[in-house]
């Protein structure tokens, strides 16, 4: 677990899988995402991120801000890319927590753990979705070129890509 200020970052809990698909069901949150996801889906994901937590120590964590369940930001091991194996800075917020600065103060705890695993940590998005690359530059990242997401359908708006690196 980790504790700055108002924010926590720690392992999933139960209670979380609720707000968790709500998040992932709503399409302005997920815009950026070819498409929303199922409850199923999203507990999949639940446990995917948590499995890995358990594993390495490690991974997406949970955030709460003020004790409410408001996203997930930290970092896992991305596969099946050109520049993978890597270890892959991400987030995904409820949209009541945007706009306060919380995605950033989060990720910046979570690149310090990442720093502890990798000597370099990378993040990528949709070249469409400015908020999230505007996180990774508000976090000193630098773009380093655009790709094709693989598995992004190829008639896609969203299947470009941009990748960045810690400095
Ligand atoms: C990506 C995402 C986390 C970014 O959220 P965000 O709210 O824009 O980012 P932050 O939490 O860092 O907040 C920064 C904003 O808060 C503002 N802010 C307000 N008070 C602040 C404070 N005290 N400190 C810092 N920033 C503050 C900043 O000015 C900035 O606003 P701006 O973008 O209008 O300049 C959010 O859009 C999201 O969850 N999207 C859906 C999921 C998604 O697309 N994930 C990425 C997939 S790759």
């Amino acid at each position: 677990m980790i504790s700055i200020g108002r924010l926590v970052l720690r392992q999933w809990r139960d209670s979380d899988r609720e707000p968790f698909a709500a998040l992932n069901a709503d399409p302005e949150t997920m815009r950026y995402f070819p498409r929303t996801f199922t409850r199923e889906e999203s507990d999949v994901q639940v446990d995917r991120f948590a499995a890995h937590i358990d594993a390495l120590g490690y991974g997406l964590w949970a955030v709460e801000v003020d004790g409410v369940f408001a996203g997930f930001t930290g970092v896992c091991w991305a596969e099946g890319f050109a520049f993978s194996p890597a270890l892959e800075i991400g987030w995904r917020f409820d949209k009541a927590f945007w706009g306060r600065g919380y995605a950033t103060e989060a990720a910046r705890a979570a690149l310090s753990v990442g720093f502890l695993h990798a000597p370099e940590v990378v993040s990528f998005t949709a070249v469409l979705n400015e908020p999230s690359w505007r996180v990774m530059e508000r976090l000193g990242m630098r773009r380093d070129g655009e790709f094709d997401h693989p598995r992004v359908p190829a008639d896609s708006p969203l299947r470009r890509h941009v990748l960045y690196r810690t400095p």
